[in-house]
């Protein structure tokens, strides 16, 4: 086991592990009951006179009252009950395991996906949201199989395999010896020799496994683009690819584990038939039929537990990239916001950025030198040329990224954005792009998904200031109308409207629209705009515009650049950079 299996199984707990070593063991007990008992039997069978040897037999026979010719009808019963409780037991045991492995599957992805959302924004910037989705879903309940079952496979089967050994060494320990030291090192050998084939196996495994996930995903979200542009060909046969090489990948996996199970049962006879013709030239032939009867019977419960102690480790060996993927996100406390103030931050009256300089891990963008003061009561405007960093900044503005330098004041005092997590409930924001959640129209609009007890009059007002009266309306259900997931039932305009209702309804100190108006008619467009301007005064409005009509109701206007700004000034109509805006 590595140290990222080790690791995981800690956090399960090593109280459940101690449970199931003691019923384990138990269960080692009773296997090795039930081996001892069909030695006794078989030499009944081969000579029923031995009855009358056996003082405990015939001490039964006594106090039962059986006839002696009905011993081996009565010992028959008795162990047909044995095996039959032996596997009972052994069922309720597997129960367990597997109990354990899939409630530890559960909680870890539910833990990861809390860790991923706990997540600072910048992490979402540097991942891959395909593959978070990946992880949650798919690799924890691989891991949960891997590490947990595998881990517990191994426990239980040692704990076995000691007491079938013991057994074999107490019969002949010579002979008991020899074999275990063959079984073990032919495991070991055979394991030693692919273990850097496994843990290639494992990264090729995660790497084509990972690649599937992101066409599907892709293919599905992007399902228009397909459609036009006609490529589904080109992500059918990738995906076709990345299957193929996954399957096969998997099957000489699963040749690997399985192979030298056959070969050590050939080698298990040919051991088995020699001893048998060895000793029968040199012992009393009675006893050596119980004793190789005994003795088969050990070797072939021993060898398929070794076979099992050998394929959990594989598994394990295998899967050592994916745990450690998990284990390494489980943990990365860089990434997530343990330590913050738990102080409100209000804004009151202004927010002033001074010399603020950011840069982004990737690429080259920088905004550079960013000083600007809003205040309450203000329609403050943003524009610029696509790409100049409108709202890179808006992301410094929420709090959402971290500048590398300069300062930033609320109400005249200095405060570090990151220490507090409650700077965001200063704002409301309408996306660029809406996003619609797959529930009600109503709970879209409040974002009140636990105690859908909205606020009626606020709601009712809210409908009528973003214009959604008519839309709402003609629906069946009204409010209640379920939404599709991804919005694809609504119209780029009715989207944009939900998203300036919910800005609306939430009621927050500032509101930033992020070219939240470009699919309005004019008509919504210029209503929506009067219905900003009247609720103003003891507000700020942030609207990132390319258009006129929009930017005509602002106060001041910051002008960016290649990720300067340009210039703060209000809105003039014979200003030439307006002159060359659509209306
Ligand atoms: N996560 C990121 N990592 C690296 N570079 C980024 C990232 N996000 C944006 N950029 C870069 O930052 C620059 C500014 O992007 P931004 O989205 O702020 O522009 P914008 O002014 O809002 O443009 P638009 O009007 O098209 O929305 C772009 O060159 C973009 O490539
Ligand atoms: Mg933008």
């Amino acid at each position: 086991m590595n140290f990222y299996s080790l690791q995981l199984l800690k956090k399960l707990g090593f109280k459940k592990f101690f449970n199931i070593a003691v019923l384990s063991i138990l269960a080692s007990i009773f296997e090795l009951f039930g081996i001892g008992s069909i030695g006794p039997f078989i030499n009944i069978v081969n000579d029923p006179s031995s009855v009358s040897e056996s003082k405990y037999l015939q001490y039964f026979i006594k106090n039962l009252n059986i006839e002696t010719q009905n011993i081996l009808l009565y010992f028959g019963l008795v162990l047909i009950f044995i095996f039959i409780f032996i596997n009972i037991y052994k069922a309720g045991l597997f129960y367990l395991q597997t109990k354990i492995a899939l409630n530890y599957s559960a909680k870890m992805s539910v833990s990861l996906f809390k860790k991923y959302l706990d997540n600072e924004y910048y992490f979402y910037l540097i991942r891959n949201s395909n593959e978070l989705a990946k992880n949650i879903f798919s690799e924890c309940q691989l891991i949960g199989n891997d590490i947990i079952k595998n881990a517990l496979v191994i426990l239980s089967q040692v704990i076995i395999a000691i007491f079938i050994i013991s057994f074999c060494i107490y019969l002949n320990p010579a002979l008991g010896l020899a074999m275990i030291l063959f079984g073990v090192s032919y495991y070991l050998l055979i394991y030693g020799s692919l273990k850097k084939w496994l843990k290639k196996f494992g990264e090729s495994q995660l790497y084509h496994s990972t690649n599937r996930w992101r066409v599907i995903t892709e293919s599905f979200n992007s399902i228009k683009e397909v459609k036009v542009f006609n490529f589904s060909k080109h992500l059918e046969s990738f995906f076709l690819s990345e299957t193929n090489k996954w399957t096969n990948n998997k099957i000489s996996y699963a040749l690997v584990v399985t192979l030298p199970r056959f070969l050590i049962e050939v080698i298990g006879v040919i051991f088995l038939v020699s001893l048998t013709l060895f000793l029968i030239n040199f012992e009393n032939e009675k006893n050596v039929i119980s004793f190789i009867a005994v003795y088969s019977f050990a070797i072939l419960r021993l060898f398929p537990v070794l076979q099992q102690i050998y394929m959990a480790f594989t598994s394990l060996k295998g899967a050592q990239s994916r745990i450690k993927l998990i284990y390494e996100d489980l943990n990365n406390k860089n990434l997530s916001n343990s330590k913050k103030n738990k102080i409100n931050i209000n804004l009151n009256n202004s927010i002033e950025f001074k010399n603020i300089n950011y840069k982004y891990q990737k690429g080259n963008f920088q905004l550079k030198n960013i000083s600007i003061k809003i205040n309450t009561g203000e329609i403050f405007g943003i524009t610029g040329q696509s790409g100049s960093g409108k709202s890179s900044f808006i992301d410094l503005l929420l709090g959402l990224l971290i500048p590398q330098s300069g300062k930033i004041y609320i109400d005249n005092k200095e405060v570090n954005l990151k220490d507090y997590t409650s700077y965001k409930n200063n704002f409301s924001y309408v996306p660029q792009d809406v996003f619609i959640f797959a529930d009600t129209l109503k709970n879209n609009l409040t974002f009140d998904f636990e105690n859908n007890l909205p606020d009626e009059t606020l709601l009712k007002k809210t409908i009528k200031k973003s214009n959604l009266n008519n839309f709402i309306d003609n629906l069946d259900k009204g409010l209640e109308t379920p939404m599709h997931d991804k919005g694809i039932d609504i119209s780029g305009g009715q989207k944009q409207r939900i998203g300036i209702a919910r800005a609306i309804y939430s009621d927050r100190k500032i509101t930033i629209f992020d070219e939240s108006t470009s699919s309005l008619d004019s008509e919504t467009e210029l209503e929506i705009m009067k219905q900003i301007e009247e609720n103003k005064k003891d507000k700020i409005f942030v609207i990132i515009s390319h258009k006129k009509s929009t930017l005509k109701f602002c106060d001041k206007i910051a002008f960016f650049k290649n990720g300067e700004i340009e210039r703060v000034s209000p809105y003039n109509e014979k200003d030439s950079y307006f002159k060359n805006l659509s209306d």
